[in-house]
This record gives structure tokens, sequence and C-alpha cells, in this order.
């Protein structure tokens, strides 16, 4: 569909077309195909818990994925129609929302978007909500966004943390790089950048470096930082909580 269909805030899901569908199964095909062999276990066995109601089949009915994820660790979706304000985004984070928007691309933009659609905001991202300490760790970047969203520098250093995990987060699993951040999960280019291009650093993850990392939005990115596991995902940003107070 041409435009975002969220006016009343909600799916309309009748309003997806056969061409929809097309561009749908086509990126969900396409994209599993690139992952399978590079992306995290957790990723991968997340996707494969939410088959049928995230697979290539129909685009993904946002009742039935709440249904999941509430009953998973108590996530949902919530419908929104572009970028939102970084502390309201901070603000849902820490009651357990995830912000998608309700559009598809068409078919000749499928491989770059300049806003986030469906395909990215819920194939790339909402998976890993059903993986606990994942799931966790988005919750409390959303409480220390809360607690700290008067002060800029600290912001700015949560959304590189935020930029550096959840967006383009890379993972070292039996001595290999492997995806998990949506921006990399949902990009059958950026996924192939990761692995191709022999000028990209893949650094252990770092929170001073990582809050210190500046990053741009609108390129493939030339840095990635890998953690070993979610658990230490979410004891950095545990360890964060206590620092800042
Ligand atoms: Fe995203």
């Amino acid at each position: 569909m041409t435009t975002a269909p969220s006016d009343t805030q909600i799916q309309r899901y009748d309003a997806y077309t056969s061409t929809d569908y097309r561009i749908w199964r086509l990126l969900v095909q396409r994209q599993l195909k690139a992952l399978k062999p590079v992306a995290a276990a957790e990723y991968l066995h997340c996707l494969n818990e939410l088959y049928p109601i995230l697979s290539a089949e129909h685009p993904p009915r946002f009742s039935d994925l709440n249904r999941a994820l509430r009953e998973a660790h108590g996530w949902s979706i919530e419908v929104v129609k572009g970028f939102l304000p970084v502390d309201e985004f901070f603000a849902l984070l820490a009651r357990r929302r995830f912000c998608s928007s309700t559009w598809l691309r068409r078919e000749d933009q499928l491989d770059y978007l300049e806003e986030p659609d469906m395909f990215h905001d819920i194939f790339g991202h909402i998976p890993l909500y059903l993986n606990a300490d994942y799931a966790n760790f988005a919750q409390k970047l959303g409480e220390i966004g809360v607690k700290h969203a008067a002060d800029e520098e600290k912001i700015k250093q949560l959304q590189r943390l935020y930029w550096f995990t959840i967006e383009f987060g890379v993972m070292r699993q039996e001595g290999e790089t492997k995806v998990y951040g949506a921006g990399i999960c949902s990009s059958r280019q950026e996924t192939r950048h990761v692995f191709e291009n022999p000028d990209v650093e893949v650094l252990p993850f770092d929170l001073d470096q990582v809050m210190k990392q500046n990053f741009v939005i609108d390129k493939v990115q030339m840095r990635y930082f890998a953690v070993d596991s979610f658990a230490s995902l979410f004891a950095a940003a545990d360890e964060l909580e206590t620092r800042w107070g």
C-alpha cells in the first residue's frame, strides 16, 4: 500500500492488497535464505517459534503477534505513523511496547527505505522479544531513557547503545560472527555487507566505546560491536543504570 493505514493507530489488515502479500512473501523468503547461515541462533529460534504467525505466507496480523508476545514476556506492538520523539520511544520501551508501522514498501524499494516499514519493524525487530534477556535489555534501556530524558548527552549515548545493539547488533557464537540487529536482519544488503565487505570492523562489545561511537543513519555500518550473549547485554544495561543512578 502507498499510504500508512494507521490513522486510527491500528492495523487495517483487510487493506493489504495482493501486491502487499506478494512483496511480503518475497521479502521474507529471500531474507530467510540470507539469514539462516548467519543469524544468531536466538533470532532464528524466536522466528521459528512465531511460525506461522510470522511467515512468508501472509503479512503479519498484529493481534496474533500481540497474543504471542504478551504470553512470552508481556510485550505488545504500538502502531505508529513514523518516527517518534526519542522520549516517547523510550517511554514505550519501558512499558514493554515496541513501535511498528503498518505499511509495506513498494517493489522498487525492496533494498532501500528512508523510513522503516512493517517488514523492518516486524520481521527485523519483533522475534527477539520472545527472548527474555533481550526483552529485559530493551525494557531497561527504556527505563534509563525515561529517567534521564532531560539529559541530552546521556540520551545521545543511549541512542548509540540502542543503535549498535537492537538495530545493528552482532554476536560471537562458537567462534563466528552472527547477526541479530533488526537493521541487518531486515536488509539483504546489510546482511551481505557485514560478511562480504573486507573493510568492516567487528569489535568486541564495550559499553563505553559503544556509547562514544557516532553513527550515520543513511549508510551501511563500517563498525559493529559483538556481544557474547543477550545475558551480558542485559548486564551492561544494568551496570549503566547503577552508574548513572
Ligand atoms: Fe529499527
